[in-house]
């Protein structure tokens, strides 16, 4: 928020804080740059807002005004518009690509756990929106000055894998082993079918899964673990493509062990308790239901590992905060783990931090799907890759090589961008041809403009050391001007609310 505006208006006697959240911007930039209402001071006052306005306006005489008057109960504020667009545009010249960033953060470390596919499934459309997003709040937080571990956490145990196991052994047995999420999760999908109403089956997979839980079957262990890896190894390409590192990447075979016994030192401490062999807490008089933490063959369940998560965030990584994204669908989940952590007297259990996003669905056959359900993120990448080059074509005369490189550049815009400017509340239906757009709301235009500006600096011959000079500004630079001068703001306010669609809105 202008500085200029808010230390003027301190004579109101108002927390600098509270002045801020009240400043408007005025719809129409010939009502001046910012107005501030004077409603909230009629009571302490005793007086009518208008009178109030006036009287303030009539009392700021400063020489960083061109004027300032009283419009009804508003006060409002007309900038020396050269001189205040010196200054932003020296600022910004000075910060480059720091212009915005600050140090709100500094000195607190904060952990982003996103992306978090399985092994052995999938990894689909929705797991783009998830990825997208945890960069892109990492990358806010950065900005802001804190300390960033990304994190990644991927189930690598547990009955989908021993549904896995289970199809291979039975129906593919031999069959090389790839490291191609399409043909995993096409072998998964293969078990679902195949044990829908299969009794036996499903007795079939429960004994994989006690096996692999114990790690006593030798020869099991080895199909998992070669198969684990293969599985890991097929995401590689994917997170070069989306351009995301992780720092740490936990995994559920990691936290079973450390699960199992905190599930056993609950019940010791009367915080769970042993129903029909299964260890539970239940949770009814908080309205979250009954959490199970290990089932009654003592196998651990999703909610003890990250109960060995939370502790291995905190302790071994000394963070000061944590948020995981997940879908929507797992907010019951984190709420049962947050209240869990609480009942525990877990210190930080106020820092554990959960966000849900809804889902991304694709208009009914618009996109192939090899598993069924979901689009497989290859497939994705590719339609879009392919969009993006009918697009190149239309326009440019350029080297296959040059096509191929701007064709990923301008489908990673357009997948991230759409991914991220729905608010995470709402499902993103996504519409290919839309998200491709060379103009509009679209990461291909960002891409198009941010080129459009170099271009302009060329042309310009402007270097760093030049002087701003300014004879004369208009209306319409007036008012680009003052957006400019929101960017940090924007970039504060996004920050806060781990909210990337306000940056794209901006
Ligand atoms: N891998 C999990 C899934 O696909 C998401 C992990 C979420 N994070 C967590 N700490 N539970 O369902």
């Amino acid at each position: 928020m202008n500085s200029k505006v808010i230390s003027a208006l301190k004579i109101t006697g108002l927390d600098s804080n509270v002045i801020t959240n009240l400043i408007e911007i005025p719809k129409d930039i010939a009502h001046g740059d910012y107005a501030f209402p004077c409603f909230i001071l009629s009571k302490t006052m005793r007086k009518n807002p208008i009178e109030i306005a006036r009287e303030i306006a009539g009392k700021i005489k400063s020489k960083d005004f061109e004027k300032v008057y009283a419009v009804g109960p508003y006060v409002n504020f007309f900038l020396d518009s050269k001189k205040n667009a010196v200054e932003i545009l020296e600022k910004i010249i000075k910060l480059k690509s720091m212009y915005g960033s600050s140090s709100i953060g500094k000195g607190k470390k904060f952990m982003i756990e996103f992306s978090q596919p399985n092994t052995h499934k999938a990894f689909h459309v929705g797991h783009i929106r998830g990825t997208s997003l945890g960069e892109s709040i990492a990358r806010l937080r950065e900005f802001c000055g804190y300390k960033v571990t990304r994190a990644n956490y991927s189930g690598d145990t547990g009955m989908h894998i021993a549904k896995w196991l289970w199809a291979y052994s039975k129906f593919h047995k031999g069959e090389k082993i790839q490291d191609d999420e399409a043909w995993f999760a096409e072998i998964y999908v293969e078990a679902v079918q195949k044990l829908e109403g299969n009794e036996s089956g499903e007795i079939e997979v429960a004994e994989i899964n006690r096996k692999i839980d114990s790690r006593k079957d030798a020869k099991l262990v080895k199909l998992w673990k070669d198969t684990r890896l293969k599985s890991i190894a097929a995401w590689t390409p994917i997170y070069k493509d989306l351009d995301v590192k992780f720092d740490k990447h936990f995994f559920e075979s990691q936290v079973e062990s450390a699960g199992k016994k905190i599930a056993n030192d609950l019940v010791k401490d009367g915080i769970a308790i042993i129903s029909d062999g299964a260890t539970i807490i239940d949770l009814k008089k908080y309205d979250l239901g009954v959490w199970v933490l290990l089932r009654n063959d003592g196998t651990v369940l999703y909610s003890a590992k990250d109960l060995a998560l939370a502790k291995d965030k905190f302790l071994k990584y000394k963070i000061d905060e944590s948020l995981i994204t997940t879908s929507v669908e797992q907010n019951l989940h984190f709420k049962q783990l947050i209240k869990t952590l609480e009942l525990m007297n877990f210190k930080n259990w106020e820092k554990y931090g959960h966000m849900g996003y809804e889902s991304v669905r694709l208009p009914e056959g618009k996109m192939s799907s090899r598993t069924g359900t979901n689009v497989l993120y290859a497939d994705f990448r590719n339609e879009l890759v392919d969009a993006a080059k009918e697009e190149i074509s239309k326009r440019a005369n350029v080297s296959n090589k040059e096509i191929g490189l701007r064709s990923l550049a301008i489908a990673m815009a357009a997948m991230k961008y759409s991914m991220l400017k729905q608010d995470t509340n709402k499902v993103i239906i996504f519409n290919k041809e839309e998200s491709i757009k060379f103009e509009g709301d679209t990461g291909p235009y960002l891409l198009y403009s941010y080129a459009r500006a170099n271009s302009i600096l060329d042309n310009a011959k402007y270097k760093q050391t030049d002087k701003i000079k300014l004879n004369s500004i208009e209306v319409n630079e007036r008012a680009l001007i003052n957006e400019l001068a929101f960017f940090p703001d924007e970039i504060l306010e996004s920050c806060n609310n781990n909210s990337p669609a306000q940056v794209t809105h901006y």
